[in-house]
């Protein structure tokens, strides 16, 4: 008939993490300014980032030694093509939360220096209270809600409830209804005005604990929000697209406005990685690295057969 969430640490939070199965986890457990520091458990966060889904679409489920292997063979390339510069700078779009970002960036440094930012464009998630109520909507920062937490019940905000539990569905209406008024506190809040009365907003970074903790420490380590599609001057000796670019992310036209922005942001010689992880496989990697020339991109590598939009990038990074 119905199924509860997990919403608060505790037992049942315990037993849901040892026993994988269908309970959902609010994401109102990453709130109050300290949470993420409390959350080290990798499971709960991988929990927690598979509740993720953003633009309606895509998955923000990232997890570390995702690019092991890759890491090294990206190190040693960049090791033979640009052997002279004194540091190199790396950029991760499409981060997620930065984990595998921090993991390339020290397989780098224990050969060479090096800088390394982490960016996503669903860097924050944003959580509306209305005070006196039990609802509590996570939002992107455009204001798409991600999930509703109604007590100890928990829903997706894009997928039905099953029909076989209608109290879940029934709960989910309600929660729906409250969209519009969730609606114009993001307006208000993106306009700067007043937040309407009793309303408030928590914004949340969805970045993992060890990478706020790394660039806290470290200069050369930094964080921030970037779509993937927006234009940068060159700046960056290696860009990296992993799991970005999907062809079931993005149109064909918006893959190669992006291929368009990461060519353009690459200093001569620089190196593009672009990939995807074949999860519904063996998670290899299918990648390809290209090469920044005077006439565009070129593929230098080709990993397990190549990115699977290899030749758009190929026609989309021509120079004209
Ligand atoms: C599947 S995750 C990949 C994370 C990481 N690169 C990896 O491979 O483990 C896809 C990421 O792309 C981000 N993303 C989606 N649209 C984006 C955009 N327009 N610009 C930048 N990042 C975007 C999502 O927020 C999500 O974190």
């Amino acid at each position: 008939m119905w199924k509860r969430g997990v919403v608060i640490p505790g037992a049942r939070m315990q037993r849901a993490l040892e026993h994988p199965g269908t309970r959902r986890f609010s994401l109102t457990l990453l709130a109050g300014s300290d949470a993420a520091m409390r959350v080290q458990d990798e499971i709960l966060l991988a929990r927690l980032y598979n509740e993720l889904v953003v633009a309606g679409r895509i998955h923000k489920t990232t997890r570390r030694n995702r690019f092991k292997g890759l890491d090294r063979i990206i190190v040693e390339v960049l090791g033979r093509e640009l052997p002279d510069v004194p540091e190199i700078a790396l950029h991760d779009v499409g981060a997620s939360s930065g984990v595998t970002t921090l993991e390339l960036w020290k397989t780098l440094l224990s050969v060479r220096p090096g800088r390394a930012h982490a960016s996503d464009y669903y860097a924050n998630m944003l959580l509306v209270r209305c005070e006196g109520h039990p609802l509590v909507v996570a939002c992107d920062e455009e204001g798409a809600p991600l999930q509703f937490t109604l007590g100890e019940f928990v829903f997706s905000a894009g997928q039905r409830e099953s029909l076989f539990r209608p109290c879940n569905r029934w709960l989910q209406a309600r929660a729906r209804a409250r969209l519009p008024d969730v609606a114009r506190v993001i307006a208000a809040r993106k306009e700067g005005r007043t937040l309407p009365s009793g309303w408030s907003v928590e914004v949340v970074a969805l970045w993992h604990p060890a990478c706020r903790l790394a660039a806290a420490a470290d200069a050369r380590f930094t964080l921030g929000r970037h779509d993937v599609c927006a234009v940068m001057s060159p700046r960056w000796h290696f860009v990296r697209a992993m799991n970005v670019l999907n062809p079931g992310y993005f149109s064909p036209e918006r893959q190669r406005e992006a291929v368009r922005a990461l060519a353009g942001s690459l200093l001569p010689g620089g190196l593009l990685l672009i990939g995807r992880t074949r999860e519904e496989a063996d998670s290899s990697n299918v990648a390809t690295l290209f090469r920044a020339s005077s006439a565009g991109l070129e593929a230098i590598l080709d990993l397990r057969g190549g990115a699977e939009n290899k030749e758009l990038v190929l026609e989309a990074g021509k120079r004209s």
